[in-house]
């Protein structure tokens, strides 16, 4: 199949890029590379570097390109700056699926796969977090993907495009650099790897769910062949504190660091994790590296740079 992966030299989508080529798949990414990465991108695809809140450029991309499918990764994910700046996060995430959407409308796309956020989407609910749960978006980052859901149900409902989405939880593995602040094993890779002390904010008992990466392409290959539409929980429904993340990357990593806590961030959700049940029922998803090695896989990645 003819896929356009928006956001393709970034860390998920390059390794979605990789898996979807190893199928046969023909790919054209676009990309801005603003946080992603020349050394991501697969010369097997065909790049286009491009910013999707370039109505014109986007809409010119998509017709010439005829896809079949979009794979759309492209947004910015900083909940922190999101929050100092939610008029560039709603350029980002809101006008740059708006663009996407309205080519792909002209263009005859026959299906759009959605990245989105479970970790920012259901706000200081009780764990696990169930798509039948209310979206409460406590951040700007969250209500702009949210607004992208709704928008994705008006374009099917009323343009009849279909579309899944993926709400992933805290994902982690090989080519994630510290800029997202989703990403604290990014973020202590870097850190250790620059000779930091690291600083857990708060007392280390906040827990999230961390899933591996290779766990979330799964997900979007097996998202091309379904006809489901709506949402769906990509996640482990396994909750690891921060302590609980240091403690296994300083013994992974055989180093002798000890804990350093600073103030804790204000607003900042306590406990996540997500339910996954219903992509387990409709796509035959689950989650299959467990959380020591995907850490491991991690480490050696981070060794080998
Ligand atoms: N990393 C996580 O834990 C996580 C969790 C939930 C959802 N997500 C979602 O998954 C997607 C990918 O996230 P990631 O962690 O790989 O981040 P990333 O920053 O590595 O990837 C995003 C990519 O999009 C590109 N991009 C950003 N803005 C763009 C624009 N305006 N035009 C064109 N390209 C643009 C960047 O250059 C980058 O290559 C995002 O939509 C994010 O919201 C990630």
């Amino acid at each position: 199949m003819k896929i356009l992966v928006t956001g393709g030299a970034g860390f998920i989508a390059s390794h979605v890029v990789d898996q979807y080529l190893d199928l046969g798949h023909q790919i054209t990414v676009i990309d801005n590379l603003s946080t992603g990465q020349k050394a991501n991108l697969n010369p097997q695809a065909k790049f286009i570097q491009c910013d999707i809140t370039d109505k014109e450029k986007i809409q010119e991309i998509i017709l010439s390109e005829q896809p079949e499918i979009i794979n759309h990764h492209a947004a910015h994910i900083q909940v922190g700056y999101s929050v100092e700046n939610p008029q560039f996060d709603a350029q980002n995430n809101i006008l740059g699926l708006l663009n996407i959407m309205q080519a792909a409308k002209k263009a005859g796309v026959k299906k759009v796969i959605m990245a989105s956020t479970g970790g920012a989407m259901y706000g200081n609910q009780e764990t696990p977090f169930s798509e039948n749960m209310k979206e409460q978006p406590l951040s700007p980052y969250g209500i702009s993907k949210r607004a992208g859901e709704l928008y994705l149900n008006y374009y099917h409902e009323i343009q009849q495009i279909p579309f899944i989405v993926l709400r992933y939880s805290n994902v982690y593995g090989p080519r994630q650099n510290a800029h997202g602040e989703s990403g604290v094993i990014a973020i202590f890779l870097e850190m250790i790897g620059e000779g930091k002390q690291l600083v857990i904010n708060g007392d280390g008992t906040h827990t999230r769910d961390y899933v591996y990466v290779s766990d979330v392409v799964k997900a979007n290959v097996l998202a091309l062949d379904s006809d489901f539409i709506g949402e769906l929980n990509i996640g482990t429904q396994t909750e690891t504190s921060t302590n609980q993340v240091f403690d296994k990357l300083v013994a992974e990593l055989a180093l002798d660091l000890k804990k350093e806590y600073g103030p804790e961030r204000i607003g900042e959700q306590v406990t996540s994790s997500l339910d996954y049940s219903k992509a387990k029922e409709i796509l035959g998803w689950e989650p299959s590296v467990g959380f020591d090695e995907g850490v491991k896989k991690t480490v050696e990645w981070f060794k080998s740079k």
